[in-house]
């Protein structure tokens, strides 16, 4: 078991109509001039953004917008919204949406306080010393940014992915209505679900230290998701299931399942990422896509933590050896993932790639990771290689 450090400073608001208390929460950050910023509309269609808007314009609360952050959100945007934000005296950034908008908010963020270009950050060239204090209104359960400390950004010009990490970019408050998330199609609360699982199976296979209350929390957790995502699959407006999928979204990636261990594996994201960067594809699909054949390349390397994963939290059965059990797992969660309509493989996925896309996405993987990174199994540019090809 290792030593760990637990911050999670954002303060929650959880339940029907928690929306309306946005300019309360935002006065007691200390925020005066708002920059509301969300994605591609989807809050506008729903009045959201009226509904907030309203509850700012009734308090007194100045307020600009910004709308336009795309899914796999893009750099430019955040470039438009420093200036913006320096142009307007803005103090503080609200969040509205999903990762893509919170995330672009919190490079925003970066960018205002910080000199030079904020990209540096994320291409791993020096280290944030601030960032201007955020709020979210969440409306897709998934990526747990809402309480994270990692924002992931694509540069467009050659479409590289990369995500960076402090504290500094926690939000404030996190505003988490299960309603919010009803409006959602399917497909993406499939994915916001596979992520969710996928932020917790990062941390379990592990062969860096162990704590049995944190994997007991992660196999709840996981349960719990994998659960309630068959359920909306066929009820989406099941307010239940909605809320403890969106509980169980934050608590995946705010460190909680990480605590006395190594901090996780982390290559599935990492062999996403590019994926998102080349294909624009959906995150939580992406991972989908690629997490069997990861799988299947690492089990043997972290095998009791596979059996434990295939005995209680994909309930197969204790009988054969430990790699047939470890197996029954891997093929349980590719089962459920088909039943929850994700891919399990690139082509599902609506990706052809060639062989010199796969070496390039293997390629600038290996350097996003500076040359080798895993803890189920270390991996290095020809295992990215090898994995992306099975995946194919
Ligand atoms: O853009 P709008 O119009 O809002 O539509 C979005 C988007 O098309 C739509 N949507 C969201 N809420 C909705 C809704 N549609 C109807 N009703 C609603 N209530 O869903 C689509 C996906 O939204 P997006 O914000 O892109 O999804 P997600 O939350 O999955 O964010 C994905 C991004 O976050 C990154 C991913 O790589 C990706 O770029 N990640 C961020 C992390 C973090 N900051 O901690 C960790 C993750 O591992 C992940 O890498
Ligand atoms: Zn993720």
């Amino acid at each position: 078991m290792y030593g760990f450090q637990y911050y999670t400073p954002t303060k929650v608001l959880f339940g029907k109509q928690t929306e309306l208390r946005t300019a309360e929460m935002i006065r007691e950050f200390g925020g005066t001039k708002v920059l509301i910023h969300y994605g591609g509309g989807s809050v506008v269609r729903s009045g959201l953004l009226a509904r907030v808007t309203k509850v700012l314009e009734d308090a007194g609360i100045a307020y600009i917008t910004l709308g336009g952050a795309v899914p796999n959100p893009h750099l430019k945007l955040v470039y438009e919204g420093i200036e913006l934000c320096k142009k307007e005296g803005v103090d503080f950034l609200l969040a509205v949406g999903g990762g893509s908008a919170i995330d672009s908010a919190k490079a925003i963020g970066y960018g205002v306080t910080n000199e030079g270009d904020v990209w540096d950050f994320y291409d791993y060239k020096r280290k944030a010393k601030a960032c201007l204090p955020l709020g979210v209104i969440l409306t897709i359960a998934a990526t747990g940014s809402e309480m994270s400390d990692s924002s992931v950004i694509t540069k467009e010009e050659g479409l590289v992915k990369r995500g960076y990490s402090s504290d500094y970019c926690r939000p404030k408050f996190a505003i988490m209505n299960p309603e919010l998330t009803m409006t959602l199609p399917n497909y993406q609360t499939a994915c916001g679900c596979t992520d969710i699982m996928m932020h917790t199976m990062e941390r379990y296979f592990t062969n860096g230290g162990n704590m049995e209350i944190t994997d007991s929390l992660a196999e709840g957790l996981l349960r719990t998701v994998k659960a309630n995502a068959l359920i909306l699959a066929k009820d989406p407006k099941n307010y239940d299931a909605r809320a403890e999928v969106m509980w169980a979204g934050s608590l995946a990636h705010n460190g909680l399942t990480g605590c006395g261990n190594d901090g996780g594996d982390w290559m599935t994201h990492k062999l996403e990422h590019e994926l998102g960067g080349l294909y624009d594809v959906a995150h939580g699909a992406g991972l989908a896509a690629i997490w069997g054949s990861w799988a299947r390349y690492v089990m043997k390397d972290c095998l009791p933590r596979f059996k434990r994963f295939a005995l209680n939290v994909m309930d197969v059965k204790n009988e054969g050896t430990d790699e047939e059990i470890a197996l029954a797992g891997i093929e349980a969660v590719e089962d459920f993932y088909r039943q929850i309509g994700m891919p399990t493989n690139l082509r599902e996925l609506g990706v052809s790639a060639t062989d010199a896309e796969l070496a390039e996405m293997a390629y600038k993987c290996a350097v996003g990771v500076k040359g080798g990174m895993g803890s189920a199994k270390f991996l290095r540019e020809e295992d990215m290689l090898a994995i992306y090809r099975a995946a194919r």
